[in-house]
Protein backbone atom coordinates (compact mmCIF):
# COMPACT_ATOMS: atom_id res chain seq x y z
CA UNK A 1 0.00 0.00 0.00
CA UNK A 2 1.65 3.44 -0.75
CA UNK A 3 -0.37 6.71 0.25
CA UNK A 4 0.64 9.81 -0.77
CA UNK A 5 0.78 12.95 1.83
CA UNK A 6 0.33 16.01 0.15
CA UNK A 7 1.60 19.01 2.87
CA UNK A 8 3.16 15.47 5.02
CA UNK A 9 6.28 17.83 6.22
CA UNK A 10 3.39 20.12 7.95
CA UNK A 11 2.22 19.95 11.93
CA UNK A 12 -0.40 17.37 11.49
CA UNK A 13 0.60 15.74 8.17
CA UNK A 14 4.15 14.85 9.91
CA UNK A 15 2.06 13.05 12.48
CA UNK A 16 0.00 10.80 9.90
CA UNK A 17 3.15 10.05 7.79
CA UNK A 18 4.45 8.19 11.08
CA UNK A 19 1.90 6.12 11.76
CA UNK A 20 1.35 4.93 7.84
CA UNK A 21 4.75 4.26 8.30
CA UNK A 22 4.64 2.65 11.80
CA UNK A 23 1.57 0.30 10.01
CA UNK A 24 4.07 -0.26 7.55
CA UNK A 25 2.81 1.37 4.23
CA UNK A 26 5.17 3.30 1.76
CA UNK A 27 4.38 6.91 1.59
CA UNK A 28 5.36 9.84 -0.34
CA UNK A 29 4.75 13.10 0.41
CA UNK A 30 4.02 16.18 -1.79
CA UNK A 31 4.98 19.34 -0.49
CA UNK A 32 6.41 22.83 -1.40
CA UNK A 33 8.11 23.34 2.07
CA UNK A 34 6.39 26.45 2.48
CA UNK A 35 5.66 25.98 5.99
CA UNK A 36 6.46 22.52 6.02
CA UNK A 37 10.20 21.09 7.01
CA UNK A 38 11.70 18.08 5.61
CA UNK A 39 12.87 16.89 8.53
CA UNK A 40 9.76 16.14 9.85
CA UNK A 41 8.87 13.28 7.15
CA UNK A 42 11.40 10.20 8.36
CA UNK A 43 12.52 7.93 5.29
CA UNK A 44 9.17 9.06 3.19
CA UNK A 45 10.38 10.10 -0.22
CA UNK A 46 9.80 13.56 -0.52
CA UNK A 47 8.46 14.82 -4.00
CA UNK A 48 8.86 19.01 -3.30
CA UNK A 49 6.12 20.75 -5.74
CA UNK A 50 3.60 23.29 -5.04
CA UNK A 51 0.73 21.85 -5.80
CA UNK A 52 -0.94 25.28 -6.87
CA UNK A 53 1.60 25.44 -9.72
CA UNK A 54 0.29 25.80 -13.26
CA UNK A 55 2.69 22.16 -14.26
CA UNK A 56 1.36 20.85 -10.84
CA UNK A 57 -1.47 18.12 -12.48
CA UNK A 58 1.16 16.55 -15.43
CA UNK A 59 3.73 16.44 -12.28
CA UNK A 60 1.12 14.81 -9.61
CA UNK A 61 -0.09 12.44 -12.09
CA UNK A 62 3.95 11.31 -12.81
CA UNK A 63 4.52 11.22 -9.31
CA UNK A 64 0.89 8.89 -8.43
CA UNK A 65 2.29 7.25 -11.77
CA UNK A 66 5.67 6.69 -10.76
CA UNK A 67 5.20 5.00 -7.07
CA UNK A 68 2.02 3.27 -7.44
CA UNK A 69 -0.03 5.37 -4.85
CA UNK A 70 -3.39 3.87 -3.67
CA UNK A 71 -4.84 6.76 -1.37
CA UNK A 72 -4.26 10.38 -0.70
CA UNK A 73 -4.13 12.11 2.18
CA UNK A 74 -4.25 16.20 1.26
CA UNK A 75 -3.19 18.38 4.37
CA UNK A 76 -1.08 20.70 1.64
CA UNK A 77 -3.17 24.18 2.26
CA UNK A 78 -3.10 27.79 3.63
CA UNK A 79 -4.74 28.19 6.73
CA UNK A 80 -4.58 31.77 8.11
CA UNK A 81 -8.00 33.29 8.51
CA UNK A 82 -6.54 36.50 8.48
CA UNK A 83 -4.22 35.87 5.89
CA UNK A 84 -7.08 34.65 4.06
CA UNK A 85 -9.44 38.08 4.26
CA UNK A 86 -6.70 40.12 3.05
CA UNK A 87 -5.68 37.75 0.17
CA UNK A 88 -8.83 35.64 -0.75
CA UNK A 89 -8.14 35.10 -4.70
CA UNK A 90 -4.72 33.79 -3.33
CA UNK A 91 -6.52 31.69 -1.13
CA UNK A 92 -8.75 30.12 -3.58
CA UNK A 93 -6.06 29.75 -5.77
CA UNK A 94 -3.94 28.06 -2.89
CA UNK A 95 -6.34 26.30 -1.58
CA UNK A 96 -9.04 25.71 -3.96
CA UNK A 97 -6.75 25.55 -6.91
CA UNK A 98 -4.57 22.73 -5.20
CA UNK A 99 -7.53 20.54 -4.59
CA UNK A 100 -8.55 20.94 -8.58
CA UNK A 101 -4.79 19.98 -9.80
CA UNK A 102 -4.71 17.51 -6.82
CA UNK A 103 -7.89 16.07 -8.07
CA UNK A 104 -7.36 16.04 -11.94
CA UNK A 105 -4.18 14.18 -11.18
CA UNK A 106 -5.79 11.23 -9.46
CA UNK A 107 -8.28 11.10 -12.26
CA UNK A 108 -5.69 11.11 -14.83
CA UNK A 109 -3.38 8.34 -12.56
CA UNK A 110 -6.44 6.56 -11.61
CA UNK A 111 -6.28 6.82 -7.59
CA UNK A 112 -9.58 6.90 -6.38
CA UNK A 113 -9.12 7.21 -2.46
CA UNK A 114 -8.59 10.82 -0.87
CA UNK A 115 -8.96 12.09 2.38
CA UNK A 116 -9.26 16.22 2.76
CA UNK A 117 -8.42 18.23 5.79
CA UNK A 118 -11.65 19.98 6.24
CA UNK A 119 -12.39 22.76 9.37
CA UNK A 120 -14.66 23.88 11.77
CA UNK A 121 -14.40 26.85 10.00
CA UNK A 122 -17.15 25.13 7.23
CA UNK A 123 -19.55 25.98 10.14
CA UNK A 124 -19.17 29.72 10.79
CA UNK A 125 -20.73 30.47 13.79
CA UNK A 126 -23.59 27.87 14.71
CA UNK A 127 -25.55 29.41 17.61
CA UNK A 128 -25.64 25.04 18.90
CA UNK A 129 -24.04 23.55 21.92
CA UNK A 130 -22.61 20.83 19.56
CA UNK A 131 -21.64 21.07 16.16
CA UNK A 132 -22.93 18.30 13.94
CA UNK A 133 -22.19 17.18 10.66
CA UNK A 134 -25.19 18.91 8.73
CA UNK A 135 -24.51 22.16 9.89
CA UNK A 136 -21.90 22.99 7.32
CA UNK A 137 -21.69 25.50 4.81
CA UNK A 138 -22.08 28.32 6.38
CA UNK A 139 -17.92 29.32 6.59
CA UNK A 140 -17.73 33.35 7.24
CA UNK A 141 -14.55 33.60 6.09
CA UNK A 142 -12.44 33.01 2.72
CA UNK A 143 -10.34 30.24 4.45
CA UNK A 144 -12.94 28.68 5.76
CA UNK A 145 -15.74 29.03 2.35
CA UNK A 146 -12.12 27.02 0.21
CA UNK A 147 -12.62 24.12 2.70
CA UNK A 148 -16.13 24.13 2.04
CA UNK A 149 -15.69 24.35 -1.99
CA UNK A 150 -12.78 21.94 -1.52
CA UNK A 151 -15.35 19.36 0.14
CA UNK A 152 -17.82 20.22 -2.73
CA UNK A 153 -15.34 19.33 -5.21
CA UNK A 154 -14.30 16.12 -3.23
CA UNK A 155 -18.06 14.87 -3.59
CA UNK A 156 -18.19 16.21 -7.14
CA UNK A 157 -15.73 14.13 -8.33
CA UNK A 158 -17.24 11.33 -6.47
CA UNK A 159 -20.04 11.55 -8.88
CA UNK A 160 -18.05 12.32 -11.34
CA UNK A 161 -15.82 9.39 -11.94
CA UNK A 162 -15.89 7.62 -8.92
CA UNK A 163 -13.76 9.16 -6.65
CA UNK A 164 -14.16 7.30 -2.72
CA UNK A 165 -14.08 10.28 -0.78
CA UNK A 166 -13.66 11.57 3.00
CA UNK A 167 -13.39 15.44 4.35
CA UNK A 168 -12.13 15.50 8.38
CA UNK A 169 -13.80 18.55 9.54
CA UNK A 170 -11.24 18.84 12.93
CA UNK A 171 -11.48 21.23 15.48
CA UNK A 172 -8.59 22.65 17.95
CA UNK A 173 -5.76 20.91 16.81
CA UNK A 174 -2.90 20.86 19.31
CA UNK A 175 -0.11 19.22 21.21
CA UNK A 176 2.16 16.86 19.61
CA UNK A 177 2.44 12.97 19.20
CA UNK A 178 6.34 12.96 19.45
CA UNK A 179 8.50 16.09 20.83
CA UNK A 180 9.82 17.23 17.75
CA UNK A 181 6.39 16.91 16.06
CA UNK A 182 5.19 20.02 17.87
CA UNK A 183 3.12 22.46 16.10
CA UNK A 184 6.02 25.17 14.80
CA UNK A 185 3.69 28.04 14.08
CA UNK A 186 2.37 30.43 16.01
CA UNK A 187 -1.13 30.90 15.25
CA UNK A 188 -3.22 28.60 17.86
CA UNK A 189 -3.77 29.23 21.14
CA UNK A 190 -1.33 26.96 23.02
CA UNK A 191 2.05 28.32 20.53
CA UNK A 192 0.62 31.68 20.87
CA UNK A 193 0.77 31.05 24.84
CA UNK A 194 3.80 29.88 25.00
CA UNK A 195 5.12 32.52 22.73
CA UNK A 196 4.24 35.32 25.05
CA UNK A 197 5.50 33.04 27.78
CA UNK A 198 9.19 32.77 25.88
CA UNK A 199 9.12 36.47 25.68
CA UNK A 200 8.64 36.83 29.23
CA UNK A 201 5.12 38.11 28.57
CA UNK A 202 1.71 37.94 29.65
CA UNK A 203 -0.78 35.35 27.97
CA UNK A 204 -3.34 37.83 26.51
CA UNK A 205 -7.53 36.59 26.65
CA UNK A 206 -9.69 38.16 23.94
CA UNK A 207 -12.42 39.09 25.77
CA UNK A 208 -14.04 37.67 29.32
CA UNK A 209 -17.60 38.92 28.60
CA UNK A 210 -18.97 36.00 26.71
CA UNK A 211 -21.61 33.86 27.80
CA UNK A 212 -20.14 30.97 28.77
CA UNK A 213 -19.05 30.45 32.90
CA UNK A 214 -15.84 31.97 32.54
CA UNK A 215 -16.45 34.62 30.46
CA UNK A 216 -14.10 33.41 28.09
CA UNK A 217 -14.81 31.09 24.70
CA UNK A 218 -15.26 27.40 24.52
CA UNK A 219 -13.58 25.27 21.73
CA UNK A 220 -12.67 21.34 21.21
CA UNK A 221 -9.72 20.93 21.91
CA UNK A 222 -7.71 17.59 19.94
CA UNK A 223 -4.24 16.24 20.76
CA UNK A 224 -3.01 15.77 17.12
CA UNK A 225 -2.18 11.60 17.77
CA UNK A 226 -5.70 11.32 18.10
CA UNK A 227 -6.25 13.11 14.70
CA UNK A 228 -4.06 11.43 13.10
CA UNK A 229 -5.30 8.21 13.99
CA UNK A 230 -8.42 9.40 12.57
CA UNK A 231 -6.95 9.84 9.42
CA UNK A 232 -5.62 5.94 9.53
CA UNK A 233 -9.53 5.10 10.19
CA UNK A 234 -10.85 7.04 7.12
CA UNK A 235 -8.35 5.83 5.01
CA UNK A 236 -10.07 2.40 6.11
CA UNK A 237 -13.28 3.07 5.43
CA UNK A 238 -12.58 4.14 1.79
CA UNK A 239 -12.44 0.10 1.50
CA UNK A 240 -15.52 -0.28 2.26
CA UNK A 241 -17.95 -0.75 -0.12
CA UNK A 242 -21.11 0.62 1.46
CA UNK A 243 -20.40 4.42 2.61
CA UNK A 244 -22.90 6.66 4.22
CA UNK A 245 -21.02 9.37 5.04
CA UNK A 246 -18.23 11.36 3.80
CA UNK A 247 -17.65 14.05 6.26
CA UNK A 248 -16.98 13.71 10.15
CA UNK A 249 -16.03 16.02 12.89
CA UNK A 250 -13.15 15.26 14.85
CA UNK A 251 -14.03 16.68 17.97
CA UNK A 252 -14.21 15.26 21.81
CA UNK A 253 -17.87 16.66 22.30
CA UNK A 254 -16.48 18.58 25.31
CA UNK A 255 -14.86 22.20 25.32
CA UNK A 256 -12.53 23.89 27.28
CA UNK A 257 -12.52 27.71 27.79
CA UNK A 258 -9.40 30.15 26.72
CA UNK A 259 -8.81 30.53 30.42
CA UNK A 260 -9.02 27.13 31.19
CA UNK A 261 -6.42 26.35 28.56
CA UNK A 262 -3.97 29.11 29.99
CA UNK A 263 -4.41 27.56 33.56
CA UNK A 264 -3.54 24.00 32.36
CA UNK A 265 -0.09 25.32 30.52
CA UNK A 266 0.34 27.20 33.96
CA UNK A 267 0.70 23.78 35.25
CA UNK A 268 2.31 21.99 33.27
CA UNK A 269 4.99 24.47 32.73
CA UNK A 270 5.09 25.92 36.09
CA UNK A 271 5.03 29.38 35.08
CA UNK A 272 2.47 32.21 36.27
CA UNK A 273 -0.25 32.39 33.15
CA UNK A 274 -1.84 35.51 34.77
CA UNK A 275 -3.28 36.35 31.59
CA UNK A 276 -4.36 40.06 30.46
CA UNK A 277 -7.98 40.43 29.40
CA UNK A 278 -7.97 42.52 25.84
CA UNK A 279 -11.66 43.31 23.79
CA UNK A 280 -13.03 40.68 21.93
CA UNK A 281 -11.88 40.00 18.56
CA UNK A 282 -14.61 40.25 15.61
CA UNK A 283 -15.52 36.52 14.60
CA UNK A 284 -15.11 34.41 18.05
CA UNK A 285 -17.89 32.56 18.47
CA UNK A 286 -18.68 31.84 22.00
CA UNK A 287 -18.62 28.44 22.01
CA UNK A 288 -17.63 25.90 19.31
CA UNK A 289 -17.65 22.37 20.35
CA UNK A 290 -17.97 19.54 17.75
CA UNK A 291 -20.34 16.21 18.17
CA UNK A 292 -18.11 13.00 17.58
CA UNK A 293 -21.22 10.69 17.31
CA UNK A 294 -21.05 10.28 14.00
CA UNK A 295 -17.16 9.64 13.64
CA UNK A 296 -17.24 7.27 16.83
CA UNK A 297 -20.31 5.30 14.85
CA UNK A 298 -18.99 5.17 11.66
CA UNK A 299 -15.24 5.04 11.90
CA UNK A 300 -15.24 3.55 15.19
CA UNK A 301 -12.28 6.07 16.44
CA UNK A 302 -12.86 8.14 19.72
CA UNK A 303 -9.91 10.96 20.98
CA UNK A 304 -8.13 9.21 23.67
CA UNK A 305 -5.79 12.31 25.44
CA UNK A 306 -8.02 15.18 27.13
CA UNK A 307 -6.62 18.42 27.75
CA UNK A 308 -4.15 17.97 30.31
CA UNK A 309 -2.09 14.86 27.99
CA UNK A 310 -2.52 17.82 25.09
CA UNK A 311 -0.70 20.89 27.01
CA UNK A 312 1.92 18.38 28.78
CA UNK A 313 2.82 17.07 24.99
CA UNK A 314 2.59 20.76 23.99
CA UNK A 315 5.19 21.88 26.70
CA UNK A 316 7.35 18.64 26.33
CA UNK A 317 7.34 19.40 22.32
CA UNK A 318 8.00 23.40 22.95
CA UNK A 319 10.77 22.23 25.01
CA UNK A 320 12.55 20.66 22.79
CA UNK A 321 12.47 23.28 20.29
CA UNK A 322 14.35 26.16 19.44
CA UNK A 323 12.63 28.75 21.96
CA UNK A 324 13.02 26.51 25.31
CA UNK A 325 11.54 28.50 28.23
CA UNK A 326 14.39 28.01 31.03
CA UNK A 327 13.41 29.30 34.79
N1 LIG B 1 -3.72 23.18 12.59
C1 LIG B 1 -5.01 23.34 12.75
O1 LIG B 1 -5.44 23.72 13.85
C2 LIG B 1 -5.99 23.01 11.66
C3 LIG B 1 -7.37 23.07 11.93
C4 LIG B 1 -8.27 22.77 10.91
C5 LIG B 1 -7.81 22.40 9.66
N2 LIG B 1 -6.47 22.36 9.41
C6 LIG B 1 -6.01 21.97 8.06
O2 LIG B 1 -5.10 20.91 8.18
C7 LIG B 1 -4.15 20.97 7.13
C8 LIG B 1 -2.76 20.88 7.72
O3 LIG B 1 -2.58 21.91 8.67
P1 LIG B 1 -1.25 22.05 9.52
O4 LIG B 1 -1.64 22.69 10.79
O5 LIG B 1 -0.51 20.78 9.53
O6 LIG B 1 -0.49 23.15 8.65
P2 LIG B 1 1.03 23.26 8.20
O7 LIG B 1 1.19 24.63 7.63
O8 LIG B 1 1.93 22.84 9.30
O9 LIG B 1 1.12 22.17 7.05
C9 LIG B 1 0.75 22.43 5.71
C10 LIG B 1 1.79 21.77 4.83
O10 LIG B 1 1.39 21.94 3.47
C11 LIG B 1 2.47 22.49 2.73
N3 LIG B 1 1.85 23.30 1.67
C12 LIG B 1 1.07 24.40 1.83
N4 LIG B 1 0.66 24.85 0.63
C13 LIG B 1 1.20 24.00 -0.30
C14 LIG B 1 1.13 23.92 -1.72
N5 LIG B 1 0.45 24.83 -2.45
N6 LIG B 1 1.79 22.92 -2.35
C15 LIG B 1 2.48 21.99 -1.65
N7 LIG B 1 2.58 22.02 -0.30
C16 LIG B 1 1.94 23.01 0.35
C17 LIG B 1 3.30 23.26 3.73
O11 LIG B 1 4.66 23.42 3.35
C18 LIG B 1 3.16 22.40 4.99
O12 LIG B 1 4.14 21.38 5.04
C19 LIG B 1 -4.44 22.25 6.36
O13 LIG B 1 -5.21 21.91 5.24
C20 LIG B 1 -5.26 23.06 7.34
O14 LIG B 1 -6.14 23.94 6.67
C21 LIG B 1 -5.55 22.65 10.38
Amino acid sequence: MTTLVTGGAGYIGAHVVRLLQQRGEDVVVVDDLSTGDASRIGGATLVELDLAACDAVDALTGVMTKHGVDAVVHFAARKQVGESVARPAWYYQQNVGGMANLLTAMENAGVDRLVFSSSAATYGQPDVELVDEKMAGHAINPYGETKVVGEWLGRAAGVAWGLRFVALRYFNVAGAGWPELGDPAVLNLVPMVLDRLERGERPKIFGDDYPTPDGTCIRDYIHVLDLAKAHLAALDYLDHDERHHDAFNVGTGTGSSVREVIDEIGRASGIDTTPDIEPRRPGDPALLVGSPVLIERTLGWKAEAGLPEIISSAWEAWQAGPRRIDD
